[in-house]
């Protein structure tokens, strides 16, 4: 399949696909010499991948990468079923090696800071995919200690659960994996959970399961008195829009005067034309820049940015909270200009 004009978008081929447990696979994929620089990526992002579907054409939906770019010269992605969900059932049922899929380049910011830095990492089913890369990372590739709560219905359903025995091993004084599984101690409370993370308030909390998991261990963060800004979430949620779309820039019309944005982008300052109802992402995409994306429905924060000077509205925004944009952050795929002129950062 030839490449787009959007150069986020690729076409991978899978090379292995491994079962993991009855509902869950991983799916490997081979990253061409000429594509190793599109695919290089940080412990804890994702991919976005389109999933054919009869009724709609296609759907997307991302995966956090399971592998770890300090180990793995491929990239994995975990997959687990959803009940009725049709994505993840598709990707089990469909995909095997030969399958070729077209993918989006890694994003997401669910990342550490420092790989030296003490790790608290909390996780349930599926959830553990990008613990999984940031944990590997930081053993192999940094001096943090981790310890990861891993909760699960009951022992068939845990992933990777022998690859984090032999972590545990090889790296005795490095990492615990502590398992919880519902069939023996119920679903974790606060409470319990407090107990566990009491030992780790100063640690960088990296949490990702369903939404109710998520609420307790936030529960419990707070009673043991973790500042918010050591506390990353990611929310597993389906996209609803399409990023693979064509990017169509409404023409400027007689009378109407864009504002003008500099962009700082991977090292380099852009000025562009920047009509005022367009987003700032398909500016910028649209004139061949390497904007960074996933969703582009203002979900995601892949392209968060910030606003060093003038002001921007978003038409949307489900993932930035009032702690982001008290410093300055907005979403490049959401962002209007309100001003004439906007000087941005990709910086995150
Ligand atoms: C950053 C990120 C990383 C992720 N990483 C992973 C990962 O590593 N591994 C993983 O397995 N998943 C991951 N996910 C989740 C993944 O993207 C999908 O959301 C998941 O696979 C479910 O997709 P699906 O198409 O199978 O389900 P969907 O078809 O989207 O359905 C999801 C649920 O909604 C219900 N539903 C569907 N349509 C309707 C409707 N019209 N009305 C009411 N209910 C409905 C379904 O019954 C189902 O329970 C990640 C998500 C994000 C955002
Ligand atoms: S690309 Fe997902 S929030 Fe903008």
């Amino acid at each position: 399949m030839a490449e787009t004009a959007n150069t986020h978008v690729h076409n991978l081929e899978v090379v292995e696909v491994i079962k993991e447990t009855d509902d869950a696979m991983s799916v490997v994929f081979e990253v061409p010499e000429h594509l190793v620089h599109k695919f290089r990526y940080q412990p804890g992002q994702f991919l976005t991948l389109r999933i054919p579907s009869a009724t709609t054409g296609s759907v997307a939906r991302c995966y956090s990468l399971s592998s770890s770019p300090h180990l793995d010269d491929d990239l994995i992605v975990t997959v687990k079923r959803t009940f009725d969900g049709y994505a993840s059932n598709w990707i089990c049922d469909n995909v095997a090696v030969g399958t070729r899929m077209t993918v989006l380049s890694p994003s997401g910011v669910f990342v550490p800071k420092s790989l030296d830095a003490d790790l608290l990492l909390i996780g349930a089913g599926s959830g553990v995919t990008p613990l999984m890369s940031i944990a590997k990372s930081a053993l192999v590739g940094g001096a943090a200690t981790v310890y990861l709560i891993y909760a699960n219905r009951d022992e068939r359903s845990v992933i990777f659960g022998a690859e984090l025995d032999e972590m545990m091993v090889e790296f005795p004084d490095r990492i615990i994996v502590e398992h919880w599984l519902e069939i023996d101690r119920g679903l974790p409370t606060a409470d319990a959970l407090v107990d566990l993370v009491a030992p780790f308030p100063t640690y960088d909390a990296f949490v990702c399961g369903p939404t109710p998991f998520m609420a307790v261990v936030g529960d419990a963060l707070a009673a043991i008195g973790m500042p918010d800004s050591h506390i990353h979430i990611e929310r597993y949620q389906s996209l609803t829009g399409d990023p693979f779309a064509d990017i169509v820039i409404p023409e400027i019309t007689d009378g109407e005067t864009p504002a003008t944005a500099v962009v700082e982008l991977d090292g380099a300052k852009v000025e562009v034309a920047w009509p005022r109802t367009t987003p700032l992402l398909d500016v910028l995409l649209s004139r061949g820049y390497d904007a960074p994306y996933s969703c582009r429905e203002g979900a995601c924060s892949a392209c968060a940015c910030t606003v060093r000077t003038g002001e921007v509205r978003m038409l949307r925004n489900d993932t930035l909270v009032e702690a982001d944009l008290a410093i300055g952050l907005t979403l490049a795929c959401q962002a209007v200009p309100l001003s004439d002129n906007v000087e941005i950062a990709f910086d995150q």
